[in-house]
């Protein structure tokens, strides 16, 4: 916590924010708003751009107020992150306005498994390190907020002697720990083709930022299969007690969406899920970036 604060401080009294903007806190363990911002499509000043980062890995995810970018320019904003990383398969086709994005829709994706808490691309063992997210069209009646929690709060919040029990711990992750293949490629050849593809993985339960050298849990609902070398028992109860304190009120930030708005995460300590309370269409646009 005390990295992240000071962190914070840091970043909401720099100069490097342009003229107008401003920076809010969503919750203590993550989130940050900027608003008054309005890319003009040039390259971001190398000051803003660190600013930005620099917020990323310390508060994990960051919102931009509506009218900040537009759906055909926020991948060229987005893109002061890193390289794009199109992973995504056929369920998530490109923007139509958009050749750097994908698109997350809620009528077109019949399959849509975004409500199960998860990582983007957490199926792959180089799974991106940041996404952003467009809301393109929301529902009429409202609903399809966002849920994000702090991987990294979570494991600073853990007794100290499970935690350093949890770090001697690695798991498998897998593409279909949930269904993620069985429930979407229900084509038996297709499905045979993406078990290929996305074969099981093991991982370290406990990782460490790159960049801020902060530990986090690394286990989701959707993508890990259970903890290796442990009873089928002993992996289910301790994922549980890492799930609950993942989707806790104090680890968490929901974010209730307006059109035009965008969001970008570290996707590495922050994991993510769409409420699936409503029942229009729902339509965001993605992309997905290396470091
Ligand atoms: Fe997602």
């Amino acid at each position: 916590m005390s990295t992240a604060n000071s962190s914070l401080r840091i970043v909401s009294e720099s100069s490097a924010l342009p003229q107008g903007a401003r920076i809010t806190q969503m919750q203590p363990a993550l989130g940050s708003v900027i608003s008054g911002y309005r890319f003009d499509g040039k390259p971001l000043g190398d000051a803003f751009r660190s600013l930005l980062r620099d917020l990323l890995h310390n508060r994990g995810v960051v919102v931009f107020d509506a009218g900040t970018v537009t759906p055909e320019n926020f991948t060229v904003f987005a893109g002061f992150l890193g390289e794009f990383f199109h992973y995504a398969g056929p369920h998530t086709p490109r923007a139509p306005e958009n050749p750097d994005a994908t698109t997350i829709d809620s009528v077109r994706d019949k399959h849509l498994r975004n409500h199960i808490w998860h990582a983007d691309g957490g199926f792959r063992s180089d799974a991106p390190a940041f996404t952003a997210l467009y809301a393109h069209q929301l529902p009429d009646l409202g609903g399809g907020d966002t849920m994000f929690s702090n991987a990294a709060w979570v494991y600073e919040n853990l007794d100290p002697l499970f935690a350093a029990y949890l770090e001697t711990l690695n798991v498998i992750q897998s593409a279909d720990a949930t269904g993620h293949i069985t429930d979407r490629y229900l084509d038996p050849e297709e499905a045979k083709q993406a078990r290929i593809k996305m074969p099981p993985f093991e991982m370290p339960l406990v990782r460490v930022h790159p960049v801020t050298g902060r530990k986090w849990v690394a286990v989701n609902e959707s993508y890990v299969a259970y903890i290796k070398g442990v009873s089928r028992v002993t992996s289910q109860n301790l994922l549980g007690i890492l799930f609950d304190m993942i989707k806790s009120p104090e680890a968490t930030a929901r974010h209730a969406w307006a059109q035009g708005q965008l969001a970008i995460w570290d996707n590495r300590v922050v994991q993510h899920k769409g409420i699936k309370d409503y029942g229009g269409r729902r339509v965001l646009y993605r992309a997905t970036m290396t470091a």
